[in-house]
């Protein structure tokens, strides 16, 4: 169609894409177009801005690599992957879920764990944490035989994969569900910590004078066929940035009672007091058992 008007480019854009012979990518390409088109005439963008707009996109890509993924980060910085995870989880948005964002680091193939063994595999600072955890249906009922991956900071907020100091996938492991659907762990207290701040991501919530970093937590991944995965996140509890998570990642459901204990023996005999214990439940919807694509290798 030869364009006469601004408007006969989006209605010639939507005409296109009304030839793709997939439904639902036309019904999600002809939202993408309306709202993109909107979105440049609310803002009145100029062509400057659209420049810089292409070039901050292209950076996206260029700074994601096999260990760091910045178009993760700004989908978490701008609340995308909050708003997806809300939607599609806890019976579609009705009731609450202990579902939670994947992040940008989960690896797949987690060294296998015996229940309550530890995930440190290499000297590492924090203090000593117990964790108890059991997977349910949502009639409260054992799910035996999940596959739980587990995967934490160090207790100073850095990921084994960010750091030359810590052992390959030290504070990750991969466990079973016992009969009792419980499965359990020995690591140490994770930290919060920045995201980084060396790209576009950064660049945007520097604008905004907004704090770079995200609450202490645990991240949990339970797949089991006939249940949709239910990838988690428990936050601990004492952390000062609870209520402002850089990727606003933080709901109720998911802050953990992480218990100290200043006295009493603990679950290992070469603890010493401090340490603490978490137990949390993990209730999983039926549904489609899928694992995510792994956002680094
Ligand atoms: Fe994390």
């Amino acid at each position: 169609m030869i364009i006469k008007t601004q408007n006969e480019v989006t209605e010639s854009v939507l005409s296109e894409i009304d030839r793709a012979p997939d439904a639902r990518f036309r019904e999600v390409m002809s939202a993408a177009a309306k709202h993109l088109h909107a979105f440049v005439r609310e803002t009145r963008l100029t062509e400057a801005e659209f420049q810089k707009a292409c070039a901050y996109i292209a950076t996206l890509g260029q700074l994601s690599n096999a260990s760091h993924n910045e178009v993760v980060l700004i989908a978490g910085s701008l609340g995308v992957s909050a708003l997806v995870c809300l939607q599609n989880n806890g019976d579609r948005g009705r009731r609450e879920t202990t579902a939670n964002l994947l992040g940008p680091f989960w690896r797949a193939n987690s060294p296998r764990t015996e229940n309550g063994a530890s995930l440190v595999r290499s000297p590492t600072p924090g203090e000593p944490i117990f964790v108890t955890a059991y997977v349910e249906d949502l009639e409260g009922r054992p799910v035996p035989d999940a596959e739980v991956d587990v995967w934490h900071t160090s207790g100073a907020g850095i990921y084994e994969n960010q750091d030359p100091t810590q052992a390959d996938m030290n504070l990750r492991g991969k466990f079973t569900t016992d009969a009792n659907g419980a499965f359990g762990f020995r690591s140490v207290k994770p930290a919060g910590y920045p995201i980084p701040i060396d790209g576009p991501a950064g660049d945007f919530v520097r604008a905004t004078n907004r704090h770079h970093y995200r609450p202490a937590h645990l991240h949990f991944l339970i797949y089991k066929p006939g249940f949709k995965t239910l990838i988690s996140q428990i936050y601990v509890n004492d952390d000062e940035r609870l209520d402002s998570d850089v990727q606003f990642g933080v709901t109720r459901a998911l802050i953990g009672d992480y218990v100290r204990h200043d006295n009493g023996r603990a679950p290992a005999p070469d603890v010493e007091p401090p340490w603490y214990s978490l137990d949390y439940t993990f209730p999983m919807e039926a549904g489609e058992a899928r694992l995510p694509r792994p956002p680094i290798k």
